[in-house]
């Protein structure tokens, strides 16, 4: 094995690695992190098993149950990284204002000070894994490559199943092939001899930071998810976002599904909802009986990048090959097409251990019928029903997640991996709201759609690290991940609907939904899940003319007598519920509208307050 910092470290690429450039950074960034070795990832399977043995032997993955759950591992990390920390996220433009303000901001060289010491030495005693990836399909002229070097297995196993990965990508970058360079460590180096002391090493700093205007990415002192898996959320969000900006297109935090009617014609949504508020959920649907013959297909189930075409429509690729989900809440009644893909070659992080070596979260015992008896919980605690009762612990973290390949879904659409995407009919923009905010809302026209995206409020979950079930104003689900000023963001969507309606295009109608208005007993009033369908076949039926919904005050909504109701019991009063507005509610939340827009002042567009001023007096009308 090598000193940490040999000077005879070897970085021999392998002799499919073509491209100079990639080769000297590489060099580069071995001489700062000084791992004890370099592993240049091809990205087969052979690889993928070898790795995972490799976690099994440091005690990081736990092989389950090859009966139960064949080829699947189980990670549990530092109970102190388990989620997104947006608070140390970071959007490194030479502008502070290109930040805007609901970006954390640096200066770029000054970050680059801060992180030089961090970074230097700081893979010692470790393998650097050089993961080349493409977001999107291998070769596709939409598609972007990026190579992380990452001193973690589980990144590597992880970007296995998230991307396409390995010696093609290398064929792809070739000789002078352009990738996003992406530094991920979890800042833990071992002296010589030093052993690793946890199974999820990580660092208590932690630095997510992005340099937009260079096109780089550097991440430090985390392994979990979107912090440490870059070609997700720092690559194909904020750095993709700002791309998009330059060269006219969108990188979106949505799904994209297909849905086919029963006489054959196929409609594509595109839906944005904040993190852990249902895009995994409703990119999977499975209609209710009463739409027999409907099929509903996944394309995505987080990140959309959408490009305007010639004639002014809008065609979308998912620019992930895997599902990084959610698990808790996930059963063959509320999902069942993922429960089918989580049936083997998973990896789940921060579930429960079952006696019998299978995984277990809340929300499985609706498909049992009972909880189990005994868990090893996500900190491997015992963990019991009447532990539970009375300390309230979870048996798996409210963000534990699963990884599993885009190629597990039964319900996985023939276009999902078509470098020349699908064609996006509808928009669907939705928040997580106990009151205030309608089951489902028409906007009337582009403009109007971007305001009710751009005010859009939710109520904090567990993806990120911080308070839970606070309102919060998230535009278009993006808070987190717009790599730029947010006004310009808002701004850019604006052009774009200009510029496709200068092409003569129809534009997509833009809807607004809430699946999660509560009653006065806090409980959830729509039954959500597959009965979303319901919501979404009145939606295509505006799109076809067949129904009139009728004017709001934020929007056309629908006429009770318009969903198909067969086959569930919702009365008009419980619809009421759903989709009342009231004035009082929305005095309020146009208060938060005006502070989200003080706050966003620099360069918001003034088409935005316009609408505010119709809406106020629409509501008072
Ligand atoms: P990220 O991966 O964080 O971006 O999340 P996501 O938007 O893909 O969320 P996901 O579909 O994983 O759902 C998160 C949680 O919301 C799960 O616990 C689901 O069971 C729950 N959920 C999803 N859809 C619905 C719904 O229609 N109604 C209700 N009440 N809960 C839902
Ligand atoms: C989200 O938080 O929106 C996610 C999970 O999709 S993570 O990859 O951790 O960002
Ligand atoms: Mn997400």
């Amino acid at each position: 094995m090598n000193a940490p910092s040999d000077p005879d470290l070897n970085i021999q690429a392998p002799a499919y690695v073509k491209n100079a450039r990639l080769i000297a950074w590489v060099a580069d960034m071995a001489a700062l992190c000084k791992p004890a070795r370099i592993h240049w990832c091809d990205g087969s399977q052979e690889e993928y098993e070898r790795l995972c043995q490799e976690l099994v032997d440091a005690g990081t993955f736990k092989r389950l149950n090859p009966a139960k759950r064949p080829g699947s591992y189980l990670a549990w990390s530092d109970p102190s990284d388990v989620a997104r920390v947006e608070g140390r996220t970071f959007i490194c433009s030479e502008k502070k204002e290109d930040a805007g303000p609901t970006n954390n901001w640096m200066a770029p060289a000054e970050m680059r000070a801060t992180l030089a010491p961090l970074f230097d030495g700081c893979m010692a005693g470790r393998t650097m894994y050089v993961i080349a990836f493409s977001m999107g399909p291998l070769g596709s002229p939409i598609a972007q490559i990026g190579v992380e070097l990452s001193d973690s297995a589980y990144v590597a196993v992880n970007m296995k199943l998230m991307t396409r990965m390995g010696r093609a990508v290398h064929d792809v970058i070739g000789t002078d092939g352009a990738f996003v360079p992406c530094m991920h460590t979890v800042g833990v180096p071992l002296a010589p001899g030093e052993k690793d002391r946890t199974a999820w090493p990580c660092n208590e700093t932690k630095y997510i930071v992005h340099y937009p205007e260079t096109r780089e990415i550097w991440s430090y002192g985390s392994g979990y998810g979107g912090n440490a898996l870059l070609g997700k959320k720092c690559l194909a969000l904020r750095i993709a976002s700002t791309m998009g900006r330059d060269e006219g297109w969108l990188a979106e935090h949505m799904l994209i599904l297909g849905v086919q009617n029963p006489e054959g014609k196929k409609y594509h949504v595109a839906a944005a909802f904040p993190s852990a508020c249902g895009k995994t959920n409703f990119s999977m649907l499975v209609p209710p009986k009463a739409f027999e013959g409907w099929k509903v297909t996944t394309i995505g189930d987080d990140i959309a990048w959408i490009k305007p075409q010639a004639d002014g429509s809008l065609r979308a690729i998912n620019p992930e090959a895997g599902y990084f989900g959610v698990a808790p809440g996930t059963n063959m009644q509320t999902n069942p097409n993922c429960m089918l893909s989580l049936k083997r070659d998973v990896i789940f992080t921060n579930v429960a251990l079952t006696d019998d070596g299978d995984v277990w979260w809340e929300g499985m015992e609706k498909d049992t019928g009972h909880l189990p008896e005994h868990l090893l919980d996500w900190k491997g605690q015992d963990w019991t029903p009447r532990i539970a009762r009375e300390t309230g612990a979870k048996a798996a973290h409210p963000n534990a997640r699963f990884t599993a390949a885009a190629t597990n879904n039964p319900a996985l659409d023939a276009a999902w991996d078509d470098p020349a995407g699908v064609r996006i009919d509808t928009i669907i923009f939705g928040g997580r709201r106990s009151t205030t905010v309608p089951l489902v809302t028409e906007a009337r026209n582009w403009q109007e759609g971007v305001y009710m995206a751009a005010t859009m409020g939710s109520e904090t979950t567990a993806a990120a690290v911080g308070q839970q079930g606070v309102v919060r104003r998230d535009p278009f689900a993006m808070l987190p991940f717009t790599g730029y000023n947010m006004s310009d963001y808002f701004q850019h969507w604006l052009d774009l609907g200009r510029q496709l309606k200068a092409r003569g295009a129809t534009l997509p109608l833009i809807y607004c939904v809430n699946w999660f208005r509560k009653d006065a007993d806090g409980k959830f009033v729509w039954p959500g899940y597959g009965e979303n369908m319901r919501v979404l076949k009145w939606m295509l039926d505006r799109l076809e003319g067949r129904v009139q919904g009728h004017e709001t005050a934020f929007g056309v909504a629908p006429r009770y007598s318009e969903i198909n109701w067969q086959g569930l019991e919702f009365s008009p009063a419980q619809f009421e519920t759903v989709t009342r507005l009231d004035t009082a509610d929305w005095d309020e939340e146009l208060k938060l509208h005006d502070a989200h827009f003080d706050k966003l002042a620099h360069h918001l567009p003034q088409e935005l307050l316009d609408i505010r001023a119709a809406l106020a007096q629409r509501i008072h009308a």
